[in-house]
């Protein structure tokens, strides 16, 4: 009797706790079925592949408009392509809030790009100008409506929110059961440091990486923490990129406090050496926090191994090198202050992590699947929908052949970018077919990516985001 629309037949299906040789089932897009011998109305033939659950990027920059008017390059069209390409079927995208502005100035226009998403989303909302009206009448209406995740950034112009700003986030969050993600860098050092290296003739992207050492970003996120712990509200750390900076999640989690990390695959594989290529090049790696030295990446290997950084995003953004709209926005003689942040890297994620990570011997492949799947979409409220192999989950599933070696360039990131910072990379291990939802979207590198066909994905509160219960001398000032 053939029950199921499409069986996946014969692979090693992965999950965050185990791997097992299993059919899987599938009727209208969900998982149904795990087992031995199942039939379908199709098959796909998943025989020496890994089964993964779809990968979820909870952390990337889609066709978001900045304060300057500017629009990320990447959109949710060309976004979804690289995303599948490279096994992603879950984003996680930033809706704009800008000073001066209510949250409304821009929601319906950035709900309007979603809605042609060929993914799967959920949002989470930047967070500049915390005024009561955003913070007591537009945050429970977003969370009411789905969206649990607000953003907020210690520094950048015009973006940054200083400590009272942060706590009235923080409370505010505490009262309607949102999350908190926070981008954690000193914006006063940096200001003065990147002033002094203007003054001394530094105006090259490699001064980036000076202008924000470790300690910018340490002592921010020790910050962060000892507000969140104040507040009792429990925040996420974006972005760590040093084993210093994971030290200071560390120390707060063994004293109880609610504070969870993630990391970016370029900290892992990119450093500040590259910014300083010849001529313009280094731009092509300039994100914040900064990449670090060699020699970084095995501390954060070892902070994820411990379990202090547990979720591996791209923080992917969509700047291209040529042209005059990407790095080269604000002239093509910008100094390093007004080359805009952020790198791409939707497709290249799970490939780079699976090589650095599993094929090098240094997580396992469960571990893999947690870090870049299970975990995000648990942080995030998205789980068990996404994230895992299990009846009743949406059937977003990658066959991944974990002996192939490629060498990324960017045609094979699929993206609307004109570079990838991994050019050249070799990697073991890539995905070969992405279903979304029970349809192919990727096989053997041919993307089918439908415009509409994504759907919002409203979040929960997760366990992780509640607070402790627990304030410094029992007096709550979130609650009066
Ligand atoms: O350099 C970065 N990371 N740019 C994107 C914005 C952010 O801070 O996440
Ligand atoms: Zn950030
Ligand atoms: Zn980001």
């Amino acid at each position: 009797m053939n029950i199921h629309d499409l069986v996946i037949r014969g692979g090693t299906v992965v999950t965050a706790s185990d791997t097992f040789v299993a059919d899987i089932g599938i009727v209208d897009g969900r998982i149904v079925t795990l087992g031995t011998g199942l039939d379908g109305r199709e098959a796909i033939d998943a025989t020496g592949r890994l089964v993964l659950p779809g990968g979820v990027d909870s952390h990337c920059h889609i066709e978001q408009l900045e304060a300057d008017g500017s629009v990320h390059e990447e959109s949710f069209e060309s976004a979804a392509r690289s995303a599948f390409a490279g096994g992603t079927t879950t984003v996680i995208p930033f809706a704009p809030q800008f000073k001066g502005e209510p949250i409304a100035a821009h929601a319906d226009d950035y709900r309007a790009r979603a809605a042609r998403s060929p993914i799967d989303y959920a949002l989470h909302q930047i967070i500049t100008d915390p005024t009561p009206d955003v913070l007591d009448r537009e945050v429970p209406a977003l969370v009411g409506a789905g969206v649990r995740s607000l953003k907020v950034f210690l520094t950048y112009d015009p973006l940054h929110i200083d400590d009272r700003q942060f706590l009235a986030v923080l409370a505010a969050a505490k009262r309607v059961g949102a999350t908190v993600c926070v981008h954690c860098e000193n914006y006063e050092a940096i200001r003065w440091r990147a002033e002094a290296l203007l003054r001394a003739g530094r105006p090259e992207p490699a001064s980036h990486a000076v202008s924000r050492p470790k300690l910018v970003e340490r002592e921010a996120t020790y910050r962060a923490i000892a507000l969140a712990e104040l507040v009792d509200q429990p925040i996420h750390i974006f972005h760590v990129s040093c084993a210093e900076v994971a030290e200071e999640i560390a120390r707060a989690r063994a004293r109880g406090v609610k504070v969870t990390g993630e990391t970016c695959p370029q900290y892992l594989v990119l450093t500040a050496a590259d910014m300083a290529r010849p001529g313009r090049e280094g731009a092509k790696f300039m994100c914040s926090p900064s990449p670090r030295e060699a020699g970084d990446a095995e501390g954060l290997w070892a902070a994820i191994r411990a379990g202090t950084l547990d979720v591996i995003s791209s923080d992917h953004c969509g700047f291209s090198f040529g042209g005059q709209a990407g790095k080269w926005l604000n002239g093509a003689d910008s100094d390093f202050t007004r080359i805009p942040n952020g790198i791409p890297g939707l497709a290249a994620r799970l490939p780079l992590v699976f090589s650095e990570g599993v094929a090098s011997g240094r997580i396992e492949v469960t571990d893999f699947v947690r870090l870049t799947a299970t975990t995000p979409a648990k942080r995030f409220g998205l789980y068990p929908r996404k994230g895992t192999i299990a009846p009743g989950s949406d059937a977003d599933l990658v066959l991944w052949d974990p002996t192939r070696r490629v060498t990324l360039t960017n045609a094979l990131m699929q993206h609307a970018i004109d570079y990838t910072p991994y050019e050249g990379h070799e990697v073991t291990g890539w995905p070969t077919l992405t279903l979304a939802r029970g349809q192919v979207v990727m096989r053997d590198g041919t993307v089918t990516a439908t415009l509409g066909a994504g759907r919002f994905l409203p979040a929960d509160l997760p366990r992780d985001a509640r607070p402790r219960g627990l304030v410094p001398d029992g007096f709550d000032a979130a609650l009066v």
